[in-house]
This record gives C-alpha cells, sequence and structure tokens, in this order.
C-alpha cells in the first residue's frame, strides 16, 4: 500500500513570512505556517515589539497588521529566540535599523550559536551589539538606529546571514550589496521582491551576487501558502526509500525550491527511485509539488562541498540514510555542521558508530560504511530536531530497535513527527485509534524511536506529583501532570456557563466539545483550550472550588483516558497517578510505586490543604481516614492499590536518585517498590 502524507510547513518560510507582515503596512496573510517551536518564538519576540501576531494556526489563514520598517516599539523584556537560530539572526537584522534596544537571548544550544558572522557586517552599517555574557554569543543587547550601505563578501553561503543583512537594508532603508560563496537558500529575496523591493541576483564565480538597490518605508501586505517543509520531508522520504515504509509514500504539496532540493541529485546518483509531479504546483509564491517515492536499492555516493548549502539541513538524514546502502558515502565540505542546533557532524559520529555503523569523522564531513546489520542501543540526541528525527527513522527500520533520548525535540519543526512515523512505518499494523479495544489501540505496538515511559504510582499523599516532576526533569523527559488537565476540563466548563447542577448529566462527546488539548512544548506539555495557553487560569478559585467535582464525573474517565493516551504516545514521559499504569499506560516500562508511613502521608495530605496541622489528634484522625481509604482501595475490583511496607524514609533527593537507578536498570522492566519519604 502507498501512503500519502502532507508534511508541516516550511520552517524558513514561516519565520519570513512573520517577519516581512510584520514590516507591511496593511494586512497580510498567510496560510500553512508551521506552528512548531521555532516560528513561535518568532512570533512572540514580534508580539513583544508591538505587532499583533494571532496564535499561530495550520490550517485556516492567520492575518497579520504590519507596523511598517520602522515601526516596532521598545520591548519590556529579554526577546528570547529559545532554539531557534533562524529567529536570532533574522531578528537582529530586523532590529539593526529600529530605533530602540533590546536584548536578545535564546536556549543553551543557541547561546553556543556563533553571532558575530552577523553582527559583524551589521555594525559596520551603524547598529551597536552589546554582549551580555559571552563575545560574539547571545544574550546580545542590541541598539539599533540610522544604517549605513553596505558592500559585503559573505563568508560562509547561509541564508540566516544573507537574510540578516538585507532585512537590516529594508529596516535601515539603505542599499546592501552581497557575494556569498555559494548559493544558500532565497526565500527571502523572492518575498522581499514580492512585497515591493528593488532586488537583483545573479550568479558569480561559483556564488551567488544579491543587491537590495531600494525598498519602501513600508512593505506591501504579503499573501503566503506556505509548502510543506522540504527538510521535513526528507525523513518520511528516507524511510521510504529504505523500504521502512511498506510500497512508498506519496509526499503531497512539498516545497521545492531549488535552492533547498539538493537532496534530490545525490538521491538519484544513489539509485533512488523517486517521482517528483509538479501539477498540482500554485501559480504563484514558492515552487511546490508532489513526491513519489518507491523502496530502491540504494548505493553510497560522494557529497562534494559545492553541493552543501543545497542540502545543509538534510546531512543527518542523509548520513542515517547512508548507513543502510550498500558501500561508502563520503560527505566533506559540511564544516558548517558544527554550528547547528548541535555539532552535527559530532553527534552524528558519536551515535552511528556505537549502534554498529562504520563511520570516520573528518573536519569537515563523515565518511559512512553502509551495513546491513540490525541497528540498537541508545541515542543521544543532543536535543537537536533533526538529529532525534534522523534516528527516528532508522529505528523505525524492519530489524533495528533504537531509542532516542530526547524525542520532544521535533517540535521545533515536525510537531507530530513520531505519530506520523508510527503511522507510515506500519501501515499494515496500525491499531485504530478508537473502536473496539481503545484501551490497548494506543500501545499496540511499541513505538520505535521512543523513549520509555515511567509511570509512579501510590497512595494519597505519598508525594507522587512532586516526586515525578523531579524524576522527569532529571531524565530530560516530559512530566504529565492530569491534574491539570482535569482542571482545564473544570475551567472550559466553567467558562461555556453551563450551570455546575447540569455537569453529571454530560457525555464524553459533550467533553470533547470544549476543546482542551495537551500539546508537547519543549520539556512540558502545554494545557491549550482552543488556541489560548491556559496557565495561571488553572489555579483560580472557581476551578479550586470545581475541580474535585469534575474528577468525578462518570464521562471524564473516557474523556482523560483519551487525553493521557495522547501524551503518552511519543514516550519519554513520567507520569504520576492513579489507574496510569495499570489502566492508561498498562505497558509502561517502568512502573514505580511509592510508600510512606501513613502518619507521615496524613501530615502531608494536611499540608497539602493550606494548612498546617494544628494537634497530633488531627493528624491521627487523618491517617484513620487514609487507612480506610487503603482498605477500600485495596479490596476494589479494577486496579487495587497494592499495599507496601511503612517504614524507611530516605530523603527526597535519595529516593528521586533510588527511582532514576531503577529506570535505568529497568527500561523494559516489571514494577518495583521504592520507599518513600517527601520532601
Ligand atoms: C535557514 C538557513 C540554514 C538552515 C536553517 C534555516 C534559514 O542555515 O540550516 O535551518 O531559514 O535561513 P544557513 O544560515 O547555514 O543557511
Amino acid at each position: 500500500m502507498v501512503t500519502e502524507l502532507r508534511v508541516p510547513g516550511d520552517k524558513s518560510i514561516s519565520h519570513r513570512a512573520l517577519l516581512l507582515a510584520a514590516l507591511a503596512g496593511g494586512e497580510s496573510r498567510i496560510r500553512g505556517i508551521l506552528t512548531g517551536e521555532d516560528p513561535q518564538a518568532t512570533a512572540s519576540i514580534l508580539r513583544e515589539l508591538g505587532v499583533r501576531v494571532p496564535p499561530l494556526v495550520a490550517d485556516g489563514e492567520l492575518r497579520v497588521t504590519g507596523v511598517g520598517v520602522r515601526g516596532m516599539r521598545t520591548p519590556r523584556r529579554t526577546l528570547d529566540c529559545a532554539n531557534s537560530g533562524t529567529t536570532a539572526r533574522l531578528m537582529l537584522g530586523v532590529l539593526a535599523g529600529q530605533k530602540l534596544e533590546a536584548t536578545l537571548t535564546g536556549d543553551d544550544s543557541l547561546r553556543r550559536r556563533p553571532m558575530r558572522r552577523v553582527t559583524d557586517p551589521l555594525s559596520r552599517m551603524g547598529a551597536r551589539f552589546d554582549p551580555v555574557a559571552a563575545p560574539g554569543r547571545l544574550p546580545l543587547r542590541v541598539t539599533g538606529g540610522p544604517l549605513r550601505a553596505l558592500d559585503y563578501r559573505l563568508p560562509v553561503a547561509s541564508a540566516q546571514l544573507k537574510s540578516a543583512l538585507l532585512l537590516a537594508g529594508v529596516t535601515g532603508g539603505v542599499p546592501v550589496r552581497l557575494v556569498e560563496p555559494g548559493f544558500s537558500r532565497d526565500h527571502t529575496e523572492r518575498m522581499l521582491a514580492a512585497a515591493g523591493c528593488a532586488l537583483t541576483s545573479s550568479p558569480e564565480g561559483r556564488g551567488n551576487r544579491v543587491q537590495l538597490t531600494a525598498s519602501p518605508s513600508a512593505l506591501d501586505p504579503v499573501d503566503v501558502v506556505v509548502p510543506g517543509d522540504f527538510s521535513s520531508a526528507a525523513f518520511p522520504l528516507a524511510l521510504a526509500l529504505l523500504g521502512g515504509a511498506g510500497e512508498g509514500i506519496v509526499l503531497r504539496g512539498v516545497g521545492l525550491n531549488p535552492t533547498r532540493t539538493g537532496l534530490l541529485p545525490v538521491l538519484e546518483r544513489m539509485n533512488a527511485r523517486i517521482e517528483v509531479d509538479m501539477r498540482s504546483a500554485p501559480e504563484r509564491g514558492e515552487p511546490a509539488g508532489d513526491l513519489i517515492i518507491h523502496p530502491s536499492d540504494l548505493t553510497g555516493t560522494e557529497v562534494r562541498p559545492g553541493e552543501i548549502p543545497g542540502l545543509i539541513d538534510e546531512v543527518p538524514v542523509l548520513a542515517v540514510l547512508a548507513a543502510r546502502v550498500r558501500g561508502t558515502t563520503r560527505i566533506t565540505g559540511a564544516e558548517e555542521l558544527r554550528v547547528k542546533e548541535s555539532d552535527r557532524l559530532g553527534a552524528l559520529a558519536a551515535n552511528l558508530s556505537p549502534l554498529g555503523v562504520e563511520v570516520e569523522e573528518l573536519p569537515d564531513g563523515l565518511v559512512i560504511e553502509g551495513t546491513d546489520r540490525p541497528l540498537s542501543g541508545p541515542v543521544e540526541a543532543y536535543g537537536d530536531h533533526r538529529i532525534a528525527m534522523a534516528f527516528g527513522v532508522l529505528g523505525a527500520l524492519p530489524g533495528n530497535d533504537i531509542t532516542v533520548d530526547a524525542p520532544a525535540a521535533v517540535d521545533v519543526s515536525y510537531p507530530g513527527f513520531w505519530e506520523m512515523l508510527e503511522r507510515v512505518s506500519t501501515p499494515a499494523a496500525r491499531p485504530s485509534a478508537r473502536g473496539a479495544g481503545p484501551e490497548v489501540a494506543a500501545h499496540a505496538r511499541p513505538v520505535r524511536g521512543r523513549g520509555p515511559v515511567i509511570v509512579i504510582d501510590g497512595p494519597a499523599g505519598s508525594g507522587k506529583s512532586t516526586t515525578a516532576r523531579e524524576v522527569a526533569r532529571r531524565l530530560g523527559f516530559r512530566h504529565l501532570d492530569s491534574g491539570a488537565l482535569y482542571r482545564a476540563l473544570t475551567y472550559a466548563l466553567l467558562e461555556s456557563g453551563r450551570p455546575p447542577d447540569s455537569w453529571p448529566a454530560l457525555t464524553e462527546s459533550d467533553l470533547n466539545a470544549h476543546p482542551v488539548r495537551m500539546t508537547a512544548a519543549g520539556s512540558a506539555f502545554r494545557i491549550m483550550l482552543g488556541a489560548r495557553t491556559l496557565t495561571t487560569e488553572l489555579r483560580s478559585p472557581e476551578v479550586d472550588a470545581h475541580v474535585s467535582a469534575v474528577a468525578r464525573l462518570p464521562a471524564v474517565r473516557g474523556w482523560l483516558l483519551d487525553r493521557q493516551r495522547q501524551a503518552g504516545r511519543e514516550g519519554s514521559l513520567v507520569g504520576d497517578g492513579r489507574d496510569l499504569g495499570t489502566v492508561v499506560f498498562p505497558e509502561a516500562e517502568v512502573k514505580i510505586f511509592l510508600v510512606a508511613g501513613v502518619e507521615e502521608r496524613a501530615r502531608r495530605r494536611l499540608l497539602q490543604t493550606g494548612r498546617a496541622p494544628d494537634s497530633e489528634s488531627e493528624v491521627t484522625a487523618e491517617a484513620a481516614r487514609l487507612r480506610e481509604r487503603d482498605r477500600i482501595d485495596a479490596t476494589r475490583g479494577i486496579a487495587p492499590l497494592k499495599k507496601g511496607a511503612d517504614g524507611t524514609h530516605p530523603p527526597f533527593e535519595e529516593q528521586v536518585d533510588a527511582i532514576l537507578r531503577e529506570v535505568r536498570a529497568r527500561v523494559g522492566g516489571r514494577d518495583s517498590e521504592v520507599p518513600n519519604s517527601g520532601p
């Protein structure tokens, strides 16, 4: 069977559409934008700078009213680019021409990446950049203002650098003449021309001359249809070529800008059977079309330095592909990969080798020997989305068994990547999402490429939640806070205006009508109601007053089950709560049961209600109530509570350490009991 697939919107085009819409003099329209974490960072920075950017939506249209090229306001906060190099560099260019001061920062990975390549030429134009910590690195304090024209030869072929300088030309209202040593992606040039700038581009030597000769004081609004991201498409494409997706895949609506598709001629040399169908291409805007991928008998090849800019983001997937073909693949001229979201050459070599692939790391590339031996073991993604996805593909191939340590990293550019992989890699065995046996559907087949699910159970007051949160933090996993879901539903019900005394009659489909979702966001889950993220609302006195009634509603069980299982699909999760190990995730790789002395639990429970116990007799009374509850729990038919031994109370840290040891020893193992004492 051939599977059809659409990949999320192009990341580079999404950033640029937002930025140009912000600099325009009217309302721009953007369809198909990527809702991943990188464009989210650009959108929230623009909001800080006074641009009204609605929540990003992939389906439907986003309308943004621009503030003109120099209309941004001084931000009240530090601008956080998160993991996004494109946000940081393009924003440095945009800010250079604004009469304001702002500080830009990013996550650990971004704070290690070089910024001087951008700030040096921008300083020549007249902007000022003061490093807050290390020279040439974020955080940087930017002082923008009037700029001078620039005539500049780029030291590297980099679209981020080129775009930053062109955008500074636009916000400064000055000409910019650039020569770059290769052909990096040209989305900025295309979009600026469409927005009314006078811009030319022509080959020069082995590279490219780009000149911005004039730009308007407010750009024309843009009307962008963002195509599927070729760089994201490369992952299912590689899977299908290697025979890991049945009889093949059709990828619909993929961006096919020639500065992005340098992987295709390389794959052609490797014997790949790929058809490109541009019949459905849009009449204007970026080129796009369908890719039809057939399983192919691939051989190794040589990738030359001049080819790198056209496939810069595809080297990780190409490297894992090379590990599975006949013969040797040699990639050189790719030193730029050392300063991406991770040192990608280092990360690829360090992971491929222990899996059983022969690989040589060169200063500027990799030499990879293909093998058909089964590959198994853990992979460290270094928080890099493309490393995580490349090894996800390798792990999804029949015979391989690979676990990626940080699956959440994919949210940067490909939300839903693991679900896609599961769907595409096993079309025949695909479990139905609902219907017969939904209880086992989510775990009908282990998801390759994901980390383990760890569940922490225990009696009320045993410190489940605090412990789970800390274990998740230490492992870099996500913490599933089921309580927040109950609270979000309570908030939605209150907001709907339906009187609380009518709630007990609600059915599961009534509850599903409230758009409460939990979406993976880095190391946590974001709780959303429609397009809104719920945070402090979840702790309001009204929610406090009604949440336990909501938790008791019969329909809530099924509603919650669905959402919890969705949260568990990507793995690398620590959840706490009743029934999590028995009903929600019966196949969780590790199940921990916390036990604590009943008096200690009683004390904690009283503290949880917000008041310090007045007397020992209050503690004793609460302890008696807990004993009674344990007795009932232990004798109930479904998921009876296993009673642990009261007794030892190691300090909290030791307890977390003990759990981490258990996790390491038992990934794929059975239940365990860890004595508990709370913080
Ligand atoms: C990007 C350019 C590329 C690429 C990155 C996105 C862009 O970096 O690696 O993921 O949107 O401009 P270069 O600056 O090396 O071209």
